[in-house]
């Protein structure tokens, strides 16, 4: 038996996660997001034992609601997959304090507070495993989406730091660093519109393969689509040319598509 805990179940790369966990041997596991009938609906096609807790992960008490429905409902952790998160896009002249506020507390402060109430029981359950979701946008930053970016750059620290720290537990922690995925929260629908971009876009079933492989596949750190990898070593090595290319024409696209599209749907939500 293998219990999985999948935050951000409800559609994207964690419905897809929660599809490919199932298809493991002994797998069960814990669906979480805000909205319920997702959840309860994903849970009975997955053919395996799925339970699922519906709660705003930014609420004070979610983290010890999580941990006692896992008490409740299972008697063991073996991988927590930390992928809930979302991008609200503008510049830091245009959104301030507040952008910046609301988006580390979904992407990085409930992801800390998730994962230190649940790490007793993975270290109980050891070996297990921890999957981070960060971005290539914690890699590498673009105007008009500095909030998201400074959560996934801190995603990715903290991530580095809790692998070296928790490899003498035996709780593997895992990064995967999406680029462009095509989801209902970015829907990369500029990108997909223009034959020289689309290729850029890859899929949810990917990204999940990626996590699968972050997590009970042991891999420290992955990036889905694997070429966005160069992106990151670009940043270090030629920080000149990065920013260049990045504040030229080619950035217009890639700066005003997913985290757009994204906060026009968090607005209609
Ligand atoms: N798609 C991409 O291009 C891309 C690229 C890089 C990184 N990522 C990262 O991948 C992760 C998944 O994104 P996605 O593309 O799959 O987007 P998505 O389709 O919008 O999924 C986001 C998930 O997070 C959940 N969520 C949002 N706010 C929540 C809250 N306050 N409490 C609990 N759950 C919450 C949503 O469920 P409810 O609305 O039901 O709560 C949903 O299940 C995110 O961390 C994102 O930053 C995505």
């Amino acid at each position: 038996m293998s219990v999985s805990v999948v935050t951000g179940a409800s559609s994207g790369i964690g419905e897809a996660t929660a599809r490919c966990l199932a298809r493991e041997p002994g797998a069960e596991l814990v669906l979480v997001a805000r909205r319920e009938d997702r959840l309860a609906a994903l849970a009975d096609s997955l053919g395996v034992p799925a339970t699922w807790i519906a709660v705003d992960l930014t609420e004070p008490d979610a983290p010890e609601r999580v941990l006692a429905h896992v008490g409740e409902h299972h008697d063991r952790l073996d991988l927590l997959v930390n992928n809930a998160g979302a991008a609200w896009r503008g510049t830091f002249g245009e959104a301030g304090w507040e952008n910046v506020r609301r988006t580390m507390e979904l992407n990085f402060d409930a992801v800390v507070r998730l994962t230190e109430a649940l790490l007793p029981i993975l270290r109980a359950s050891a070996p297990s495993a921890i999957v981070n979701v960060a971005s290539t946008a914690g890699r590498v930053a673009r105007a008009g989406s500095g909030a998201y970016s400074a959560s996934k750059f801190a995603l990715v620290g903290w991530s580095d730091a809790l692998h070296l720290e928790e490899k003498a537990n035996g709780v593997h922690v895992g990064l995967v660093l999406p680029g462009f995925i095509e989801t209902e929260g970015f829907p990369a629908t500029e990108l997909k519109a223009k034959a020289a971009t689309r290729w850029t876009v890859s899929t949810p079933d990917k990204a999940a393969e990626a996590i699968f492989e972050a997590g009970p596949g042991g891999k420290a750190e992955r990036y889905v689509p694997r070429p966005y990898a160069l992106a990151a070593v670009t940043r270090i090595l030629l920080p000149g040319l990065v920013r260049r290319v990045l504040s030229g024409g080619a950035a217009s696209v890639m700066t005003t598509s997913n985290e757009a599209d994204a906060a026009e749907i968090r607005r209609e939500r």
